[in-house]
Order: C-alpha cells, then structure tokens, then sequence
C-alpha cells in the first residue's frame, strides 16, 4: 500500500485550489525532471536508480554480508552527510533488523567519540566501509587514518584487505587510489547521484547488506514507489501534493518545517530528510528551514513553542499505521493513575490520540500541519518513503527555481578549514 497525505489541517491557511493552482507549475517541473532539462539534469541518477538496480547485484550483496557477518563481531561505517545519514536511518528505522552491530565514524572530529569507539571495538573482530564519494572529504579522510592504523596493530595487511571495504568513486579520489593501493574491495557510487540521495546506491546498500538489513525489500519499496510517483499532478501523486503544499505554505510566511513523528525510529531519518530538504532547497535566498520533533518526548520540551511561539512554522507529522508489536496497558484494581480508562488497550491506540490531539492543537495554535501515513515500519515501506521525498524534493526545488542537486554552500567551510590546517 502506498503512503497517504492528509491535509485537513491546511485549511484556512492554504485550500486544495491552492494546491491546484500549482498543478501546472507541478507537471513542468516533472518533466524537466523526467526529461532532463532541468537545473542540475547530470544528478538525476536516482530518479530511475531502484529498478535499474539489478536483483543479481542484491543477490550479491546479501552474499557479502554473510561472508562478513561470519568472522566480524561489528561494523565501523566511515562517512558523513549523505555517505551517512541514509546508513543510521535504515538501521534505526528497522530498529532490531541488524544482524551486526554497526558503528560510525567520520561524521564528527571529536576525538573523545573516536577514543570510545577504538576502546569499544578494542576486544572485537571489525570489519569496516569505507564511504566517500569524492574520496577527499577530511571527516571520513581522517577517521579512516586512525582506524586503520588501529586495525593494523590487530590484523595483518591480508586481513585487513578482506575487513575493509570502500564505497567511492570508479575513478577519481584519494579513496579509490587508497583502494586500488592497498587492494582493498571496493563498490562504485555513480557519478550521476549525489550524496543525499544516494542511500539506495552502494552507499546505503553495501553496509545495509552487511549489517543484515533486508535490502531486497528496502529496494522493492522504492520501486514501488518510483512506479506510483511516476505520474505527474497534484491530484495523482502524492509526492507532487506535498511539494505544492509545502511551497504554498512558504509563500505565505511558514518559512520553516517541523517534521515530527510520535515514533521513535524516525529520530535518525528525520535527520536524513533535513540533509535532503536542507541541502536541496537552502541556496539563492531562498528555502525553507527542516526541523524535526520526536513525540511525545519533544511535546515536553519544544511544545509550548510549537502551540504558542512565532506562527512561522508548519508541521508535516509522519504516523505509522500499524506498529510490529502491541502491548495492552494492564487494568490496575486501585486505579490510582486513574489510567483503568485505557486498560485492556494496546499502548499504539494511546500514542495515535496523542498524534491526533497534538495535531489538532497546533492547528487551533496557528500551525498548519498534514501527515504523512506510513503502512508499517519495514524496509520496504522506508524504500517508499525514501524515494517519496526524494521526489517531493526535486519537484520543489523546481518550484523555488533553485538547483536542487547542488550544494555550493557546503564548499565555503570547507575552503577556510583548508586555509587553518595549511591543506
Ligand atoms: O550531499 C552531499 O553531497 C554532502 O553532504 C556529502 O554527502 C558529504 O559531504 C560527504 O561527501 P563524500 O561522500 O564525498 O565524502
């Protein structure tokens, strides 16, 4: 089943006809995305990436976790941004999925963080990915020096030619020439996608498949989801709907989004969709600002502002149907709690009024909000989920008339580190 948008709490502050009026500007955009003549046409690689991903290379994959699984207690997965955060999502997501347990590095140089990694996986087998796709970039270019030079003192060069595994460019970059060097395994990310929309490429894929998670299903859902977002309009495609929505919400002052989830697992892909908003449409003056909540944890600390604060914000919820387990909130004879009215009921029935109280709150407080409804949490409703975004992101980049596939602004950072370190 595919992902439902809900939109009632739009209303009085943006109209279906407003999302209407778009529909025109929807379908071009689609088809500069489609056709290739849009701003940025040479990163629209993912566009068609999960059903040109061929089931002989899963079938692959599936094979390379189970070799590494079988002499490896944990996996270090080196990378940042968008050679990152589709990796932590997935597995977060699928919270208990992982046959491994998985470890990052490269996302941050906190040397502390680094100090409890190494002590951590001092007494274990690791094995280790590599993931850059420039090859060049410091966090992840850093993080590899000192693991390495942590797992030579424990494996010899032979060894560490089976344990590391790089993701990286076919040619270019210090990564591949690292690679091709030491004779380490490698997998290629293609050149005509970009980091945050890479998780389905061998970025995502590679340590997915090792840590166990069900890549065939992660996969089948973005298909599924490349099938029904192929049509173009706002009344047939629910990515299209999303994009009009939030841009007709821009347009009348909501300059920031608030995704919240009153599901836990969705901390880290909440994470994943503020790189792919973020990124995609903060550029030229122009974009609107990702937040994210985790509810009801955040209710208790963010809520007020939410209910009460500048009425510069709109919140898209994303709600889970149907969780994987259920747990009945047990009757209590004294019923001191006062709880006994919910007894019996499954603590799911509790969180979904929660939602829908929250929802209709903030929307009484000036926070227009929709949701987006998610069948269950499984691989391959996130593959839907995934891909969803990823095409209400382009579409929208095009409706602000920005590129939503580069990311100069990441650069300038960059340059005056350079500077500081004499690089
Ligand atoms: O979206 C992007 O391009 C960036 O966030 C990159 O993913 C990030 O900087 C990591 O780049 P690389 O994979 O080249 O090391």
């Amino acid at each position: 089943m595919g992902l439902r948008l809900e939109t009632e709490n739009l209303k009085g502050f943006v109209e279906q006809k407003d999302i209407q009026a778009l529909n025109e500007d929807v379908k071009r955009a689609h088809e500069q995305l489609e056709g290739g003549t849009g701003a940025g046409s040479d990163f629209t690689g993912w566009l068609h990436l999960p059903s040109l991903v061929k089931d002989g290379f899963l079938d692959e994959l599936v094979a390379l976790g189970k070799e590494v699984r079988s002499y490896s207690d944990c996996l270090i997965s080196i990378g940042i941004g968008g050679s990152y955060l589709g990796i932590r999502s997935t597995l977060e997501f699928l919270r208990g999925e992982a046959k491994l347990p998985v470890y990052y590095a490269g996302h941050n140089m906190s040397v502390d963080y680094m100090q409890a990694l190494m002590e951590e996986v001092r007494d274990k087998d690791v094995s280790v990915v590599v993931i850059s796709k420039s090859g060049t970039t410091t966090e992840p270019a850093l993080a590899f020096r000192i693991i390495k030079e942590f797992l030579k003192k424990k494996y010899t060069e032979q060894e560490l030619q089976k344990r590391i595994i790089c993701v990286t460019d076919a040619k270019k970059g210090a990564l591949r020439k690292i690679a091709d060097q030491c004779g380490y395994r490698t997998y290629v990310i293609p050149d005509d996608v970009g980091g945050r929309f890479s998780v389905l490429t061998p970025v995502g894929l590679v340590p997915l498949a090792i840590a166990g998670v069900d890549v065939k299903s992660l996969v089948k859902g973005a298909r599924a989801a490349e099938k029904e977002y192929s049509i173009a309009g706002v009344s047939n495609n629910t990515a299209h709907a999303y994009a009009a929505a939030r841009f007709q919400l821009f347009q009348k002052g909501k300059l920031i989004e608030v995704l919240s989830s009153f599901y836990d697992n969705m901390l880290s892909v909440n994470e994943w969709w503020k790189q792919l908003f973020g990124e995609s449409e903060g550029k030229n003056g122009k974009g609107i600002f990702p937040a994210s909540l985790i509810l009801s944890t955040d209710l208790h600390s963010m809520g007020q502002l939410m209910q009460d604060g500048v009425r510069n914000i709109f919140e898209t919820f994303v709600d889970i149907e149907r969780s994987n387990h259920q747990i009945h909130i047990p009757k209590d004879p004294e019923n001191i709690d006062g709880f006994n009215c919910v007894a019996g009921k499954d603590l799911d029935f509790v969180n979904k009024q929660a939602y829908k109280a929250t929802a209709a709150a903030h929307y009484e407080g000036g926070v227009p909000n929709m949701t987006i409804v998610l069948d269950k949490p499984d691989a391959f409703h996130l593959g839907q989920l995934y891909y969803f975004f990823e095409k209400a992101v382009a579409v929208s980049g095009y409706l602000l008339s920005v590129n939503p596939f580069d990311q100069p602004g990441v650069e300038s950072y960059k340059k005056k580190m350079f500077d500081l370190i004499g690089k």
